[in-house]
């Protein structure tokens, strides 16, 4: 017996979290391009909304989150009764890991994969099994052969962040027909309203053809990362699962009202989606050069590898010099990375400008 409480086997292998640094220089104004928040702020129909709601914050919101729900069904063409909304997307994760995992079990993930996926699986007690990607892609072949009798998840964020490169439809499809039926395969589609690829598919398709496949969403890229809306579309069984789970009242009233708006502006997601393909294939073509590379991205932020960590430490410092603050990806292993998000277009070409030093190719309009 032990002294004092005990956390559960896979709390204390968790790395703590490391959030993004948040200092520039006194007197210098902060641009954060480090959090692949929206560039545009939020839909004008999503602010009208949360301002509707003054006078009503002290009810408690309805439970079900039923007119997100019905938002989301009416604009993505799906059944409400099969969706769940939380608390972020983050929620939704934490949920399926406890459902699905616990001691002895094990989650495939790819080596770059997003990095909530081990902290859930940790949380869970279960075991982490990373998968080697191919040139910062996630590989099909490799995540398969991953798997051994105790997987009980795979977690794949389509496109991935930080890496930004995404499988095709046809490679979903074909990771999906090489797992077990009772593999639970949780396809992360953060990014997927930014995405430009013909062959890409947030999952719809997949989940309504199988009974093991949920695909989650949030609305945190699209303007309202305050407030905290994720989502997910499942079969009905496992829709049945994490409502049994996830608190009574997980969305808040005003994320229920801004998030129904926001996603019923198609005008605006349009907006931001053209905005962010323009810039983030400009910033991509004007640094990619011999000293620097550009994994090709379809998310709302670009991957910028340089040729070592030294070179890497010395860009970040000169970027940060200047107010622009980007990520580092020291706790996704990749020591020569920095991570950008897509902004307004002074932004981009501060970005540009600072990074011609270290090897970028120039502005290439
Ligand atoms: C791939 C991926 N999934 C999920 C999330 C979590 O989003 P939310 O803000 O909805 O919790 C993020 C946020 O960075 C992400 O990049």
């Amino acid at each position: 017996m032990s002294d004092r409480p005990v956390p559960q086997p896979g709390i204390l292998k968790i790395a703590p979290y490391v959030p993004g640094r948040s200092d520039v220089p006194t007197g210098v104004t902060l641009v954060k391009l480090s959090a692949n928040e929206s560039p545009l702020g939020t839909s004008p129909k999503a602010r009208e909304a949360y301002r509707s709601l003054a006078d009503n914050l002290h009810i408690y919101p309805e439970g079900s989150s039923r007119l997100l729900r019905e938002a989301l069904g009416e604009v993505h063409g799906l059944d409400p009764a099969r969706i769940v909304c939380g608390f972020g997307s983050d929620d939704i994760l934490h949920l399926l890991a406890q459902i699905y995992l616990g001691e002895g079990d094990e989650a495939v993930m790819s080596q770059y994969g997003f990095n909530v996926y081990p902290i859930i699986t940790r949380g869970a007690s279960a075991e982490i099994v990373m998968a080697p990607e191919s040139d910062f892609r996630a590989d099909v072949d490799a995540i398969l052969a991953a798997v051994t009798p105790r997987t009980k998840i795979v977690f794949l964020a389509n496109p991935n962040n930080p890496t930004g490169t995404y499988l095709g439809a046809d490679e979903l499809r074909r990771l999906h027909a090489g797992l077990r039926p009772d593999i639970l395969l949780v396809i992360d589609s953060a990014y997927a309203e930014y995405v430009t690829a013909d062959d890409y598919t947030p999952g719809i398709d997949l989940v309504d053809a199988a009974e093991n496949i949920v695909m989650v969403r949030t609305f945190s890229k699209m303007g309202i990362a305050g407030e905290r809306v994720g989502w997910m579309y499942g079969p009905a069984h496992i829709v049945d699962a994490v409502h049994r789970l996830r608190g009574p009242f997980n969305v808040t009233l005003s994320g229920q009202a801004v998030a129904a708006a926001a996603a019923r502006d198609i005008a605006f997601t349009a907006e931001l989606r053209a905005h962010n393909a323009k810039w983030r294939d400009w910033l991509a073509r004007s640094l990619a050069s011999n000293a620097i590379r550009v994994p090709p991205s379809q998310g709302n932020f670009i991957l910028a590898l340089f040729v070592d960590a030294e070179t890497t430490r010395a860009a970040f410092t000169a970027l940060r010099d200047k107010g622009l603050l980007v990520r580092e990806m020291h706790s996704y292993g990749i020591a020569n990375g920095l991570r950008i998000s897509i902004g307004l277009e002074p932004h981009m070409r501060a970005v540009v400008e600072v990074l011609k030093a270290f090897g970028a190719s120039g502005a290439k309009d």
